[in-house]
């Protein structure tokens, strides 16, 4: 699939298939998140993979909107080391960077995944960092819940002209 074609049909799935994700294609996705740009090249990110049941459920019943988590093959939850990258924001960017080349590489090989939101404000977070054993300096940033899509979702066409300002900003 031609990258033109990923950006625009890839969309938040939240049903899953009970087929699994082979490894192959896992360790594909895994690649595409590790190109990802960063922020003094500092490369912050790590990776913790998830496919067994229950701790896919754990993942859940810590976050308000992780119900896809419970239908989901695999997640891949990104992690961040905050001494590594003293600039959250910049920790935070890597990690969205890398999410979306995960995204845009599941949708060219046939998966479908919905990102999942971890903020630093949400009430249970040392519950979930606690859960996924991280060590103090690490953060979880996102994770991403893959699987086969349930659904079908059409392509998305956002292009808004009123959004798009020249040279600053003006209505
Ligand atoms: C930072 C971020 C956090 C998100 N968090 C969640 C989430 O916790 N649960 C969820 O089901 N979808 C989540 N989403 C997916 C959005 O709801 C989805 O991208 C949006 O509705 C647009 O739909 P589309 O992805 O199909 O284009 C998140 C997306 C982003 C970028």
């Amino acid at each position: 699939m031609e990258t033109r074609e990923s950006i625009f049909k890839r969309r938040s799935i939240r049903r899953f298939t009970d087929q699994r994700i082979p490894e192959e294609v896992l360790e594909s996705i895994l690649k595409a998140g590790f190109n990802a740009p960063s922020a003094h090249r500092l490369h912050p990110l790590d990776y913790i993979i998830i496919t067994e049941k229950d701790r896919l459920n754990g993942l859940a019943d810590r976050l308000t909107y992780g119900r896809p988590l419970r239908e989901a093959q695999s997640a891949i939850c990104v992690v961040g080391d905050h001494d590594k990258q003293e600039l959250f924001d910049f920790l935070s960017q890597d990690a969205a960077a890398s999410m979306q080349n995960m995204a845009l590489m599941a949708t060219d090989l046939g998966c479908a995944s919905v990102w999942i939101g971890v903020s630093q404000s949400y009430p249970n977070i040392s519950d979930l960092e606690s859960f996924l054993e991280l060590p103090k300096n690490f953060k979880c940033l996102s994770i991403l819940a893959l699987g086969y899509a349930a659904v079908n979702k059409e392509p998305n066409d956002r292009y808004d002209v009123h959004k798009i300002h020249n040279e600053r900003w003006s209505k």
